[in-house]
């Protein structure tokens, strides 16, 4: 009987946010992911909010990895919640139980000294907020960027925004932080908008989730779902599993079809600031830089999200 792989060690860097909640639940429920560390940035709500929500949701979890604050603004501009998806406390009203301590400390110190312990092609970056705090990490000390096997992003899309005409939320938060990474040279995976399109929690979808168990997490889970109000699901039909399409991609790549583009950031001051500008086709005639998520068994994704849910204190 061959051996399973070890466990895949990853950072997650997240503004819970109710949908960074049934990512990072994904993640703590998937045996072949070792999260060494969950660093946080304001985002959907304020770093108060986003801090507590990350320490909560991995108490509930029953896990013990460090949980550090990063980034309460971007790298350059002001901030910008998204209290309409996720409330005002960013889980939609669900209460849950205080979490452990955050550990002291910066985020992006907290990043490096991960990089800097795992050794080449030790960690992979998965980005489920405004990318600032990754950013810095790697802006700060470039010699890490060996160090990192992977990252993989919630972010941006090749056609509408969902903040602007042109713009998804996270790449709009902090355009910088994000064309940093796209131009860090190591591979990056882009789950946007359009797969997670392809990942619409539904009413019914949760009942059938809600049917596997009765943990906490699990429940808590479908609460949050349920919390976003229904003028904000993505085209009415439910919660769009934005960030765990993220996670996924690293649980089961297979569930997925993908493409190489070349990928950058429009960061001008003018309407379009924040775009990700996807070369699908190569009409750029630049190089690809990222891998796009393209294609998304839902339905797979679903089974996946509920059997590993189930597994949850
Ligand atoms: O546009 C969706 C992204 O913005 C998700 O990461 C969601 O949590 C918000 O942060
Ligand atoms: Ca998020």
């Amino acid at each position: 009987m061959p051996r399973p792989p070890d466990p895949r060690p990853i950072i997650i860097d997240t503004d819970p946010g109710t949908d960074d909640a049934i990512a990072l639940f994904l993640a703590f429920g998937t045996p072949g992911l070792d999260v060494r560390l969950v660093s946080v940035t304001g985002g959907n709500v304020g770093l108060a909010h986003t801090l507590a929500n990350a320490r909560a949701l991995v108490g509930l979890a029953g896990r013990d990895m460090p949980v550090v604050a990063g980034a309460d603004r971007p790298l350059l501009g002001g901030f910008a919640a998204e209290t309409r998806v996720h409330g005002r406390d960013g889980l939609g009203g669900v209460r849950l139980p205080e979490g452990p301590p955050a550990t002291p400390g910066v985020a992006a110190d907290a990043i490096r000294a991960v990089l800097r312990a795992a050794g080449p092609q030790g960690v992979s970056l998965v980005g489920i907020g405004p990318a600032t705090n990754l950013a810095l990490a790697l802006a700060t000390e470039p010699a890490l960027l060996d160090h990192v096997a992977e990252i993989v992003l919630m972010a941006g899309a090749w056609a509408d925004g969902n903040v602007t005409p042109a713009a998804e939320f996270n790449a709009w938060s902090d355009p910088e932080a994000l064309q940093i990474l796209l131009s860090s040279g190591r591979p990056v995976t882009l789950a946007t908008l359009e797969v997670a399109a392809q990942a619409v929690c539904t009413p019914a979808r949760i009942a059938a989730l809600r049917a596997l168990g009765n943990g906490a997490c699990l429940g808590a889970a479908c609460a949050i779902m349920e919390s976003v109000p229904p003028a904000r699901r993505l085209g009415g039909a439910g919660h769009a599993e934005y960030d765990a399409c993220a996670l996924a991609w690293l649980a089961a790549p297979a569930l997925f079809t993908t493409r190489p583009v070349h990928a950058e950031m429009d960061l001008g001051p003018g309407p379009s600031r924040g775009r990700t500008v996807i070369d699908r086709w190569g009409r750029n005639g630049r190089a690809p830089n990222a891998r796009l998520l393209e294609t998304l068994d839902a339905d797979g994704f679903f089974a996946l999200l509920g059997e590993r849910l189930a597994t949850l204190p």
